[in-house]
This record gives C-alpha cells, sequence and structure tokens, in this order.
C-alpha cells in the first residue's frame, strides 16, 4: 500500500512537473505551421530561446548568428527535437556591408516565403559614461551599425522580394528607449532610432500589407545583460557594497540582480505570441516587473 501511494504520488509530481516544464513555452504550432522564419541574434540570449521554442512546430527557420560554435549546438538542438521542419543555421555579421543581402538569399533558397522575422540581434549597452571623447563616437558608431542600420538594410532586402505576401517583422525595443541612461548612452541612441524607425515603418507599410511590429522587451535574464551588470556593478559600486554584504561578487550578483531579471524562456514565448498577434506594440516590460530593487 506504502509502495502505490508513493509511486501515484511520484506520478503525479512527474506529470506536475512536466506540465510545469512545457508551460513555458510557445505551444500554438498551428498558427507557424510551414512558416518561413528567420530569427537574428539566435546564436545565444533571447534569439536562441525564440528559436528553440519554434523549432517544435513545422517551421522553416533560419537561425541567425556570428558565434559559430552556439550556432552549431543549436543546430544540434533543432535537428534532435524536430523532423518536420526545415533548420539552418548561419554565422555572418549582420552590420558587414553585403551581409543582409546574402542573409536573404541565403533564406530564400531555404524556403520560398518569409513570413516572420525577429530582429533579436544587438550589442548591449557597455555601461561607460559618455566623455565626449573620439572611442564615445566610435562606440556610438559601431552600435549604429549592429543596432540599427543592419535592421534597416535586412528590411529594405526583404522588401524587395516579398511582392504579393505579408512578411511580419518583429523589432526588439527596450525600458532604455524610455527612460535613456548616461552609462548606456550608444545603446539607447541606436535602440532609440530604431524604433522611431520602426514606427514609421507601421504608417508607410501599413498600405503595402507589411506589417511591423515593435516588442518592448523586459530586462532578462540572459548572459549578455547578466554580464552587463556586473560590469557595470563592478565599474561603479560593487567594491564597497559587495564587501559591506559580507559576499562573494558573484553570489551578490545572484542575489541582487538574478530576481530583478525576467525568466527568458517566458520572455521568448511572449514575444512569439505577440508576433503572432494583432497589436502593434507590445509591452512585456510591466508585465515581467519584478518589485525587488537593486
Ligand atoms: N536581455 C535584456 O534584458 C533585454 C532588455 C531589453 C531589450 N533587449 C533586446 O532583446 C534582444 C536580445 O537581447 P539578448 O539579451 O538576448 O542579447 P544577447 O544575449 O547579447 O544576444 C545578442 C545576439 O546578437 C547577436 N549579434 C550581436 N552582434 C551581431 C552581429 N554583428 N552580427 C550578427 N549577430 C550579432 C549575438 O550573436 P554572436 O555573439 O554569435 O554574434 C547574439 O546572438 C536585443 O535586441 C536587445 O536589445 C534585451
Amino acid at each position: 500500500m506504502k509502495m502505490t501511494l508513493s509511486s501515484t504520488i511520484l506520478r503525479f509530481l512527474t506529470i506536475v512537473i512536466l506540465f510545469a516544464s512545457t508551460s513555458q513555452s510557445f505551444q500554438d504550432c498551428e498558427k507557424v505551421e510551414g512558416k518561413g522564419i528567420i530569427i537574428t541574434g539566435a546564436s545565444k540570449g533571447i534569439g536562441r530561446e525564440i528559436a528553440k521554442q519554434l523549432s517544435k512546430c513545422n517551421v522553416n527557420l533560419m537561425a541567425v548568428g556570428r558565434n559559430v560554435e552556439n550556432l552549431e549546438s543549436l543546430q544540434e538542438f533543432m535537428t534532435s527535437n524536430n523532423e518536420k521542419g526545415t533548420f539552418t543555421t548561419l554565422s555572418i555579421d549582420v552590420a558587414k556591408e553585403g551581409n543582409p543581402k546574402k542573409l536573404v538569399q541565403k533564406a530564400l533558397t531555404q524556403f520560398n516565403k518569409i513570413d516572420h522575422v525577429f530582429f533579436s540581434h544587438a550589442l548591449l549597452g557597455n555601461y561607460s559614461h559618455f566623455t565626449g571623447l573620439e572611442e564615445d563616437f566610435d562606440l556610438i558608431r559601431q552600435m549604429m551599425e549592429v543596432n540599427f542600420y543592419s535592421v534597416t538594410r535586412l528590411i529594405a532586402e526583404i522588401t524587395k522580394y516579398s511582392k504579393g505576401y505579408i512578411p511580419n517583422f518583429i523589432i526588439f525595443s527596450s525600458q532604455l528607449v524610455a527612460e535613456p541612461h548616461p552609462t548606456t548612452f550608444a545603446y539607447c541612441v541606436s535602440k532609440s532610432a530604431l524604433i522611431a524607425f520602426a514606427k514609421t515603418l507601421q504608417f508607410k507599410l501599413y498600405q503595402k500589407q507589411i506589417s511591423v511590429k515593435i516588442v518592448d522587451v523586459p530586462g532578462t535574464d540572459t548572459h549578455g545583460l547578466y554580464t552587463s551588470h556586473k560590469i557595470f556593478y563592478h565599474n561603479y559600486n560593487n567594491k564597497e557594497r559587495s564587501s559591506k554584504l559580507g559576499k562573494d561578487f558573484d553570489e551578490f550578483f545572484e542575489l541582487k540582480v538574478k530576481p530583478h531579471l525576467a525568466d527568458v524562456k517566458d520572455v521568448a514565448e511572449d514575444i512569439i505570441l505577440s508576433a503572432l498577434g494583432n497589436e502593434e506594440h507590445v509591452d512585456l516590460v510591466e508585465k515581467h516587473k519584478r518589485h525587488s530593487e537593486l
């Protein structure tokens, strides 16, 4: 009897755990069945998680990034998790001249039609103050190339080939567009330009039935952001604060930063749902707001 009860409890717990672990990812595969999907910034972070969640559906997916090792491990994951769709990865620097065209041509040889493009790639803030020196302008240029111009070039390239159907562009915004901060000046400038561009496209492309969606992404527990926070604290106030707390620096960050950030799986799922919904501008920041203050 004891055994039966414990095995029943165990089975119940397994079901609960299985349900809990699958409920954090995109389930509504019918909505993307057979679609041609490009995800930039898919080698890590939110883009990689979006690729993983969509790869469970019958889609034609191209995952883009630069880091070959990360892309190979993603390819392995995608191949072992889905037999129906087609998956490729492309290692390319999207900010380099000529590469947006290459990327689009490669995608069109894999699938006839590009239905959704998730622009997840970005250089994140490096948390240095603007001082007006030449290096600051170099950083702005670099960020503009990656975060702004590469997206505009990719959109221009894709719309050349999208006659007679409706591609859906998903643009990733940040809280820092509404609340720019001097320590992330170059990131703020590039993302603000991107969002202004996306908003003008929403006017212009609406008549052509090309859809542009802007998603306000919350602070998310991706390696990139977590590392940036660490650099920031390390540069500005870490030593005193962390030693006051009597904690090791890493432990300090586990305790103070991680609870503040949203879960990457939840955010990826919400971005996919936003992409498939009707709203032009979706704010995920409020939804994922954490109450703990740093
Ligand atoms: N994480 C957050 O808290 C947060 C908050 C607000 C908004 N967002 C936005 O959400 C998006 C994803 O953020 P994330 O945290 O997932 O970023 P992440 O972990 O730093 O990943 C960035 C991705 O962009 C790719 N990338 C960067 N430069 C590239 C280039 N020149 N060519 C090709 N790929 C390039 C990287 O690939 P390689 O390293 O392989 O090149 C990587 O896959 C970004 O647009 C970001 O601005 C994030």
